[in-house]
């Protein structure tokens, strides 16, 4: 069974409401491609004028974060049900920014990934290891601890629909790609625990993105390897760039 690619923006802290709308206006022409899905997971408050300004359109529309609770005294936060009304369709869950930066560990996470799906929401989970694990040789040891903590207690069914992006911590915002190869290596290992932990349907059918300094560039071929299932892009997805990493296979 083909899995379908699924080209994934992720803003991080840019774009005010008003450049987004600039931007997603921009992109219209450049990200239509029938062969893949098309997300762009932005900050909370570009939320509601994005789900507004690509109706219509092939592109579907992430948070970056969510909270655990559905609602309640947690000031700042906001909950998966506020995400599904707004017309959220993807959630970013354990991006290394949010472990790194805001201490969420995989205890957290796991109850993040469970409410998202609950909801309706589909995760995208991150995973991905250091320059100091990948030297030290334990990059599919802590890929592996990321993963089994994140998914604790999460069914079959429920992983099938899910996406796992697979972003070494060293290549993120770095212009320091991971080869085509280690990327393949580690998304084909991700696959295999998952058959591990579940079997071989729902590792076939789950899908994995590489991300970290992902570009028009690189995205053709990285793209072609049989385990990395789409992208999750952060600088290129901000610029026009982004529709020649939607379109990598024109
Ligand atoms: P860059 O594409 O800017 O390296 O960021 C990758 C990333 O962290 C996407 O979540």
């Amino acid at each position: 069974m083909a899995r379908r690619k699924i080209i994934a923006g992720n803003w991080k802290m840019n774009m005010t409401p008003s450049q987004a709308l600039k931007l997603v206006e921009e992109l219209k022409p450049l990200v239509v491609n029938d062969d893949v899905d098309v997300v762009y997971c932005v900050p909370a408050i570009d939320i509601v004028p994005v789900v507004e300004a690509v109706k219509g359109t092939n592109v579907a529309v992430g948070a970056e974060n969510m909270y655990v609770e559905d609602s309640g005294a947690f000031t700042g936060e906001i909950s998966a049900p506020m995400l599904v009304d707004a017309g959220v369709k993807y959630v970013i869950i354990g991006h290394s920014e949010r472990r790194d930066y805001f201490n969420e560990d995989d205890a957290f996470l796991n109850k993040k990934v469970i409410k998202a799906i609950e909801a309706g929401l589909t995760p995208i989970l991150c995973c991905g290891e250091s320059l100091e694990q990948r030297e030290l040789g334990v990059t599919m040891d802590w890929i592996r601890l990321q993963i089994k903590s994140d998914l604790a207690n999460v069914s079959a069914d429920d992983v099938k629909n899910i996406v796992i992006a697979y972003e070494p911590i060293w290549a993120i915002g770095t212009g320091k790609t991971a080869t085509s190869d280690q990327a393949e290596e580690v998304c084909k290992g991700i696959r295999e625990l998952i058959a591990e932990m579940y079997d071989q349907a729902t590792a076939d059918a789950v899908r994995i993105q590489y991300g970290g300094s992902m570009n028009a560039g690189n995205a053709a071929e990285l793209l072609a390897k049989p385990n990395i299932d789409g992208g999750l892009i952060g600088g290129a997805s901000l610029k026009a760039d982004f529709g020649k990493v939607v379109n990598y296979n024109k």
